[in-house]
C-alpha cells in the first residue's frame, strides 16, 4: 500500500513517524475522510474548505494550497487500483518536545494520507437498515472541528459495536440530538425531512449538505433546526450519512423499531436521488 507521508509516497512499511509527533502524544491534528468514485475525489472543494475550518479551530496554517492538496490527493488516488477509494488526510502540530503549549517557533506540521478501496454499504443493510442506540453526548463544545483526537466518538461507537448495533446517536444535555458518533443524523415525520443545525456541536457534514441540496431540488419538504430526543423517538423514519456509509436507514433504536421497523419511503427516495447524483457528477461512464 503506498501512502504519502511529508512530501513522500512511499509504501506504508516505511513510512515512519517520531514518537514525539503532537498527533502521537496529544492527538493535536485534524483529518479528512474523502471518497473517491470513479478515481476522482467526491467534492474535493468542499472537503479542502472543511480541513480550513478544522485548521483554523486549532490554529494550524494549512500546509498547502488548494491546487497543491488537488496534485497530492489525485497523485495518491493514482497509485491504487481501486476506481472507488476511502482516501485518508491527516495532518499534526508536528514533532517537538513534549509541552502542551504549541512549538515556539513552530515545527513542519506531519502531513499523512492514505487511500484503500471503498466499499459501499452491505445489501443487507440498503435492504434492512441499521441498529443505533443512543447516549449522552458527553464529547468537547468543538465537535464542528474535524479533530483526530476522537477518544470520545471511539468510545460512544464501541458503546453500539457491544450492543451488536451499527452506531451510537447522540443527544446534548440528554435532550438534543447531535449526530452519530461518526456520521450525521436526520428525522423525518410525516413526510417532511428535519436536520439538526450545523454549529458547535456536530461535525459540518459533507455528506449531510449532499441530503439538503437533494432535498430542496426534489421539493421533499425540509427543515433544519434543532431536534429534541421525543422527536426522535417518534420518528416515521431515521437516516444515517456519511461520506463511507452514504444514507442508511435507521431501523432500530434502543431495540426498539422505527416507524415500521423497515427502511421508508423517504430513505428510499433520497438513497435513489444520491446515487443517481453520484453517477451524473461523477462516474465517468
Ligand atoms: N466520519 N459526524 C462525525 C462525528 C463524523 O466522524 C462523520 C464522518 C460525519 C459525516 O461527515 P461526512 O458526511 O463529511 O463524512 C459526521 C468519517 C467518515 C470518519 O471519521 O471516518
Amino acid at each position: 500500500m503506498i501512502v504519502y507521508l511529508n512530501g513522500l509516497f512511499l509504501p506504508a512499511e516505511q513510512a515512519h513517524i517520531s514518537v514525539l509527533d503532537r498527533g502521537f502524544i496529544f492527538g493535536d491534528g485534524v483529518y479528512e475522510v474523502i471518497p473517491v468514485y470513479s478515481r476522482i475525489a467526491f467534492r474535493l472543494s468542499e472537503h479542502l474548505k472543511r480541513l480550513q475550518h478544522s485548521l483554523d479551530g486549532i490554529k494550524l496554517p494549512n500546509p498547502h494550497s488548494d491546487a497543491e492538496w488537488t496534485q497530492l490527493v489525485n497523485e495518491l488516488i493514482s497509485h491504487h487500483d481501486s476506481a472507488d477509494q476511502y482516501l485518508y488526510l491527516h495532518i499534526t502540530r508536528g514533532v517537538a518536545e513534549r509541552d502542551h503549549a504549541f512549538p515556539d517557533p513552530p515545527v513542519a506540521p506531519t502531513v499523512f494520507m492514505l487511500s484503500k478501496p471503498l466499499l459501499p454499504p452491505a445489501n443487507d443493510l440498503l435492504k434492512n437498515g441499521i441498529a443505533c442506540i443512543s447516549a449522552t453526548d458527553n464529547r468537547w463544545l468543538r465537535c464542528d472541528i474535524k479533530a483526530i483526537s476522537l477518544l470520545p466518538n471511539v468510545l460512544l461507537r464501541q458503546m453500539a459495536v457491544d450492543a451488536g448495533c451499527a452506531e451510537t446517536i447522540l443527544f446534548r444535555e440528554d435532550q438534543w440530538l447531535t449526530e452519530g458518533a461518526a456520521s450525521n443524523i436526520f428525522v423525518i415525520k410525516d413526510g417532511t425531512l428535519y436536520a439538526p443545525p450545523k454549529d458547535n456541536l456536530m461535525l459540518p457534514g459533507i455528506t449531510y449538505d449532499i441530503v439538503l441540496e437533494l432535498a430542496a431540488l426534489h421539493d421533499l419538504p425540509h427543515q433544519v433546526r434543532r431536534i429534541s430526543k421525543a422527536e426522535v423517538l417518534a420518528a416515521d423514519e431515521l437516516i444515517l450519512s456519511s461520506s463511507t456509509k452514504e444514507i442508511l436507514a435507521i431501523t432500530r433504536l434502543d431495540g426498539l423499531p422505527v416507524g415500521n421497523g423497515k427502511p421508508g419511503v423517504v430513505h428510499g427516495r433520497l438513497y435513489d436521488y444520491y446515487q443517481n447524483f453520484k453517477r451524473e457528477v461523477m462516474r465517468a461512464l
